[in-house]
């Protein structure tokens, strides 16, 4: 899952980076055998070392941000302490159910996006000094923003290049089966939000090109990691529009909903990959 592109060149985080990486490798492998008593203690260690390393490692991060007088020091360190609640529920759930596989996966496939986009799009910036959105943002229609945005998220977390991955505007649908979410916009008027709806294709090309993992049906695994996209990508659009508009957009978590509670009206595009397709609906 490592990729030598995501190196900062400051050798002590670029290291803890790599370490984190290793212990969601860890969790991956361990995986098929979440069931068996022997490896629960195995996993409980490796979900503990995510939790406490992340917690040291932000710290250091975040330490070394203020140092360099890095301009997107609050953004990101709200990132992180987002990251923080999120793992320490994922604790929980995980005592609570007592390792079951269906909340391991679901840890999994929510931990690996996270990172990998974290590691690979917004630690990127620190060096540089700039945040992570404000870098893109050009006077241009807000829709093509929206989805060179996506095309950026999926090109980063599943390696792809820019021949293998274009977009169409339109507001037809085009895919009618998969995984689809929905994503509020807070305190927006009229109960604007983003639809998002993944090909099956999709789902199970960006999993394996993240994890190496191949999977023959749907499961949480790739439920979690489209939501964790879905919210990566969510949040990318209301720091646009918060730029755009000057108004402060906020966010819901992403929420898992049948594909034809979408609303079909309003902008929306396609994004074609070599992977499988996805459709993205601003409603
Ligand atoms: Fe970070």
């Amino acid at each position: 899952m490592w990729k030598d592109s995501y190196l900062l060149d400051v050798d002590v985080i670029d290291n803890q980076h790599k370490e984190l990486f290793k212990a969601v490798v860890t969790l991956r492998d361990n995986l098929g055998k979440a069931d068996l008593p022997s490896y629960k203690k195995q996993l409980t260690e490796t979900a503990m070392f995510l939790k406490e390393y992340c917690i040291n490692h932000f710290r250091d991060e975040e330490e070394y941000q203020r140092k360099i007088g890095f301009d997107g020091y609050a953004e990101h360190k709200k990132k992180h302490d987002k990251l923080i609640d999120d793992v320490l529920n994922y604790e929980k759930r995980l005592i609570t159910s007592d390792f079951a596989s269906l909340v391991v996966k679901n840890f999994l496939g929510f931990i690996a996006t996270w990172i990998i986009y974290h590691v690979g799009v917004e630690d990127q910036q620190i060096p540089k000094g700039k945040s992570a959105t404000s870098a893109r943002i050009e006077d241009r229609d807000l829709v093509h923003d929206f989805a060179v945005n996506v095309e950026n998220v999926l090109k980063i977390l599943a390696g792809l290049s820019e021949q293998n991955i274009h977009h169409t505007i339109g507001s037809n649908r085009h895919i009618d089966s998969g995984v689809s979410y929905k994503v509020g916009l807070v305190d927006a008027p009229n109960n604007r939000g983003v639809g998002f709806v993944y090909s099956e294709d999709i789902a199970f090309g960006v999993v394996k090109a993240m994890t190496g993992m191949e999977f023959t049906e749907l499961n949480e695994v790739m439920y979690s990691a489209m939501q964790e996209i879905s919210n990566i990508i969510s949040a990318n659009i209301a720091s646009l529009l918060s730029k755009k508009t000057n108004i402060s957009v906020d966010i819901e978590t992403p929420r898992q909903v049948q594909i034809d509670e979408i609303p079909g009206i309003s902008n929306s595009f396609l994004v074609h990959t070599r992977l499988g397709d996805m459709e993205v609906v601003v409603y």
